[in-house]
């Protein structure tokens, strides 16, 4: 069976899309704000941990560890600040799928018993593929149901995610990740 990637693709964006995708002008609008203000301003990290972490928030510990804290499902930011400067933390939150970090790069499998998914490949053998997907949920796929598998360009890591966020709070969580120069 031929699949098309069109919809693969369109179907992995359906699970990340937010308000703003949907108004390619207005995504961009919030992204120029956005980069601007944290380019031009300092904002200050401790409230920034609080937009990092906080439940109601974009829920970034969920899926990093900063300051020995959080998820495994993207790359430890402990130490960040000492690899890169604030617009490329500027751009990795704003426009994840830019540059990927080592490592980081998914895949999109296509299931014979039907299906489409998207994640992290963690663990694979002859016969099976491990993956996780945006959630942190593991799924064993059994390599003789994959009727296709594409690496994906795009990261897992949702777009959009700060698109709510007022100036000083993205500000903040911009100082925060600057903060991140030392182990922590
Ligand atoms: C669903 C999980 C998930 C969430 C939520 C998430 N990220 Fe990520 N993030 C990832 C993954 C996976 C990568 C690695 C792929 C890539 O580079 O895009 C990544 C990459 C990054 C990087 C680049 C790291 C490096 O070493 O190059 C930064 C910085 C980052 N995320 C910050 C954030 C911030 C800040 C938030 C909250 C606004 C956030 N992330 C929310 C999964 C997530």
């Amino acid at each position: 069976m031929r699949i098309s990637w069109v919809l693969f693709f369109a179907f992995t964006l359906s699970e990340t899309v937010v308000s703003a995708r949907v108004l390619p002008a207005v995504a961009e609008h919030w992204k120029i704000e956005l980069r601007a203000t944290a380019l031009n301003y300092r904002g200050r990290p401790d409230p920034g941990i609080k937009v990092f972490f906080r439940q109601d928030g974009p829920q970034c510990g969920r899926c990093h560890v900063a300051r020995g804290v959080g998820g495994d499902i993207g790359p430890s930011l402990m130490g960040f600040a000492r690899k890169y400067d604030r617009a490329e933390a500027i751009r990795s939150v704003l426009e994840p799928s830019e540059r990927l970090a080592n490592g980081y790069t998914s895949v999109v499998v296509a299931r014979r018993t039907g299906g489409v998914m998207t994640g992290l490949v963690r663990h694979e053998n002859d016969t099976m593929l491990e993956i996780v997907d945006v959630e942190g949920k593991v799924h064993e796929i059994l390599k003789s149901d994959i009727a296709q598998r594409q690496v994906s360009e795009a990261s897992i890591m949702p777009d959009g995610l700060v698109d709510q966020l007022s100036d000083e709070d993205f500000r903040n969580l911009i100082e925060f990740l600057m903060s991140l120069d030392g182990p922590e």
